[in-house]
């Protein structure tokens, strides 16, 4: 697939046919998300993948709110039907060590350093890879987030240490249907020269 058509047809997806991805399938996305920028190469991340019935159970269940015992969102549903996940956790302390190795300028590891929690950005932009990737090889996927109060219970169930976080999970699949699903159905794209600006920042319908 041209990489704008990728890109272009990039959504995501949030019912999914049972089919299963086969591991090797996984393993190549994942690798592909390897190829990430990351600050100082430090690639502080980590992946778990879910893949069968069990596994992908097992996260529902880790990931469940005990106080809900209401029936899921319509999403959440379409969602559970995915026959794969990964898990895409973000490591601290790596960008610490990294960055108090001698070609680098803080040697007291103070997080204070980073105006920008480039751990977690560096494994989104190992997600996105792997999000795109999914689409040039005819699946789909959706990048989700786990509730605050169930990262516990979510990394306890898989073994991510407590000093992970966990960014998101990527579900993926055969796309069962790829019409506009979520928040796609009622915002519009913001519009380009709305939101890039040449030379200075200038607000919404101001001239630069
Ligand atoms: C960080 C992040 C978290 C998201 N969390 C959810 C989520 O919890 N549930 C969901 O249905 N979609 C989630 N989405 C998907 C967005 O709703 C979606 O990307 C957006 O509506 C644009 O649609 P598109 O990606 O299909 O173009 C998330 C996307 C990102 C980047």
């Amino acid at each position: 697939m041209e990489f704008t058509e990728v890109v272009r047809g990039r959504r995501m997806i949030r019912r999914f046919r049972p089919d299963p991805v086969p591991d090797d399938q996984l393993r190549r996305l994942v690798e592909l998300g390897l190829r990430a920028p990351s600050a100082g190469f430090s690639q502080g991340w980590d992946f778990v993948v879910l893949s069968g019935r069990d596994q992908v159970e097992a996260f529902w269940d880790a990931s469940a709110d005990p106080a809900d015992d209401g029936p899921d969102d319509n999403w959440i549903t379409g969602l559970k039907q995915a026959p794969a996940l990964i898990l895409c956790c973000s490591d601290k302390q790596t960008y610490l060590r990294r960055y108090a190795e001698p070609d680098k300028p803080w040697q007291d590891l103070q997080e204070s350093h980073w105006p920008v929690p480039y751990w977690d950005v560096d494994t989104g932009m190992a997600a996105m890879i792997i999000l795109l990737a999914a689409v040039d090889e005819g699946l789909g996927a959706l990048f989700f987030g786990v509730p605050g109060d169930q990262m516990d219970t979510v990394r306890r169930a898989f073994g991510i240490p407590d000093d992970r976080g966990i960014v998101g999970v990527i579900a993926l699949g055969h796309p069962e249907r790829t019409a506009p699903s979520g928040s796609t159905r009622t915002r519009r794209r913001r519009p380009t020269d709305d939101v890039v600006h040449f030379g200075r920042f200038s607000a919404p319908g101001t001239p630069a």
